[in-house]
C-alpha cells in the first residue's frame, strides 16, 4: 500500500501537498455513531447502499452512506478517488467528512442536511412542513445551476455527474441546495452505473443518448437538469403513471403547452399569486432549452446560470422539440450498436428529432456506460 494512504483510526489521509484531506473514520466508530447502523436511523437507500444518520463523538450529526459490495473498490482506488472529491468545495456541493475503509467496508460520511431532499419534500407524496415559495425556487434552481457549472466548468478534470435528480438535491437549514453524490461515479468499477433505475421516474431524468446508447457527456447532465427544472417549477414529479396518459410525462406535457402558448398552465397551481409568471415561464423555456434532442444545442451550464438570472436573454424560437423515453420496462441499455438500435426504435417517443444533431466537439467526446 502506497505510504501515504497508510492511516490508523480516524486519522486523516495525507494529500501530496501534506495536508490532511479526508478524515477516517474506524467502523465501530461509525457503528456507534448510527446505532449499529440501526433500521431506525436508515434515511434511505440508492444505487450505491443505504444511507444512515449519525451523530459523531463530539455531536455533529452526519449521513453515513454504506455502499453495497457491487460499489467496491480496493482501498487504494477508493482513496485516491475520494482525496480528489473531498477537495471539491463549493456552496451548491454537499460536502464529504469523511470515510472509512476498513476491510471490506466502504463507507462515506457526509454533512448532515436536515430538509432532506427535493424528492421527499417539493415532491414527495406525503408533503412536507416547507413552503416552497416562488423565490426559494429561484433560488433553488440557480444554486443547483450553479453548483453543476462549477463541477463542469471551473475544476479540472470537470465532473460529469450523471445523476442530477431530485433526490440527489439535498437541502440544508436555510434551504439552501446541496449536490449529492458528485464524483460518486469514480469509486464504480469500469462499465458500471449507481444510477438506480428501480427508483421510479429515474429514468425520466436521463438524457435519451445517455440511457439508450450510454453516451455520457456535460450535455446528458444538462438534460437532466432541465427535467429537474421543470419540476422545481411545477412542483411535480417528471413521471406520474396515475395521471392520464397525456399528462403523465412533464416533459412532454410542457413542450405540448408551450407550443400551444399555454405555458403558464404548467405551474404550480400551489403558488398561487405569489409568483413571477414571467419569469416561471421563462425557467421553464430554459427547461426545455436543456432537453432538447439535439444534444448541440442544450446551452452549457454557466449560460444556464446567465439565463435563469436573467444576465443573458435568448430566442425561443431556438427551441427545438425534446427527445425523451417513454416505454422504460423495455430499455436495456447497452453499448452496442445493435441493441442501441433495437431499444431505439421501441423506446423514443415519436417527436424526437434527430437530423439537428450535430457533431460531438472535443470536449465532449462520449464515454461509455452501460445500466
Ligand atoms: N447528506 C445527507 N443528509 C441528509 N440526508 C441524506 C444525505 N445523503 C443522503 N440522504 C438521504 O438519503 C436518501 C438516499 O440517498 P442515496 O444517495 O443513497 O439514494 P438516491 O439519491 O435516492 O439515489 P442515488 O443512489 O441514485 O443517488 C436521499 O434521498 C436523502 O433523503
Ligand atoms: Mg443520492
Amino acid at each position: 500500500m502506497d505510504c501515504c494512504f497508510m492511516f490508523r483510526k480516524t486519522q486523516a489521509v495525507e494529500g501530496d501537498d501534506g495536508e490532511h484531506r479526508v478524515k477516517i473514520f474506524s467502523y465501530s466508530e461509525l457503528r456507534k455513531a448510527t446505532h449499529d447502523f440501526s433500521g431506525a436511523n436508515k434515511i434511505g437507500e440508492g444505487g450505491f447502499g443505504s444511507v444512515f444518520r449519525g451523530v459523531l463523538r463530539d455531536g455533529v450529526p452526519v449521513a453515513v452512506k454504506v455502499l453495497s459490495a457491487t460499489s467496491r473498490q480496493g482501498v487504494r482506488e477508493f482513496l485516491t478517488e475520494l482525496t480528489a472529491i473531498s477537495d471539491i468545495k463549493h456552496e451548491n456541493l454537499v460536502t464529504l467528512v469523511g470515510c472509512c475503509a476498513e476491510g471490506s467496508h466502504r463507507i462515506l460520511v457526509y454533512n448532515y442536511l436536515e430538509n432532506n431532499s427535493l424528492a421527499q419534500t417539493l415532491l414527495g407524496s406525503r408533503g412536507s412542513n416547507i413552503r416552497f415559495d416562488w423565490r426559494t425556487r429561484v433560488k433553488i434552481a440557480v444554486g443547483v445551476a450553479r453548483g453543476i457549472a462549477f463541477l463542469h466548468e471551473e475544476i479540472r478534470p470537470p465532473i460529469i455527474h450523471r445523476d442530477i435528480k431530485a433526490s440527489n438535491i439535498l437541502l440544508d437549514r436555510d434551504l439552501t441546495p446541496k449536490i449529492s453524490d458528485f464524483g460518486l461515479a469514480r469509486l464504480l468499477p469500469p462499465n458500471a452505473t449507481h444510477v438506480s433505475t428501480r427508483v421510479a421516474g429515474t429514468l425520466g431524468y436521463l438524457a435519451p443518448e445517455y440511457a439508450i446508447r450510454g453516451q455520457v457527456t456535460k450535455k446528458s447532465d444538462i438534460y437532466s437538469f432541465g427535467v429537474l427544472l421543470l419540476e422545481i417549477v411545477s412542483g411535480r414529479c417528471n413521471t406520474n403513471t396515475r395521471l392520464p396518459y397525456e399528462d403523465q410525462f412533464l416533459l412532454e406535457r410542457t413542450w405540448v403547452r408551450y407550443e400551444q402558448g399555454r405555458l403558464d398552465e404548467i405551474i404550480d397551481a400551489d403558488l398561487g399569486n405569489d409568483l413571477d409568471v414571467d419569469e416561471a415561464c421563462r425557467f421553464l423555456k430554459i427547461g426545455l432549452l436543456c432537453t432538447q434532442d439535439a444534444m448541440a444545442r442544450r446551452p452549457n451550464m454557466s449560460t444556464v446560470v446567465r439565463m435563469l438570472t436573467g444576465e443573458k436573454s435568448f430566442s425561443v424560437h431556438k427551441i427545438t422539440r425534446p427527445a425523451m423515453i417513454t416505454d422504460f420496462a423495455d430499455l436495456k441499455v447497452s453499448s452496442g450498436q445493435q441493441k442501441d438500435h433495437e431499444t431505439r426504435s421501441s423506446n423514443m417517443r415519436s417527436f424526437s428529432t434527430t437530423d439537428e444533431t450535430e457533431p460531438f466537439s472535443s470536449s465532449e467526446t462520449p464515454t461509455q456506460t452501460s445500466i
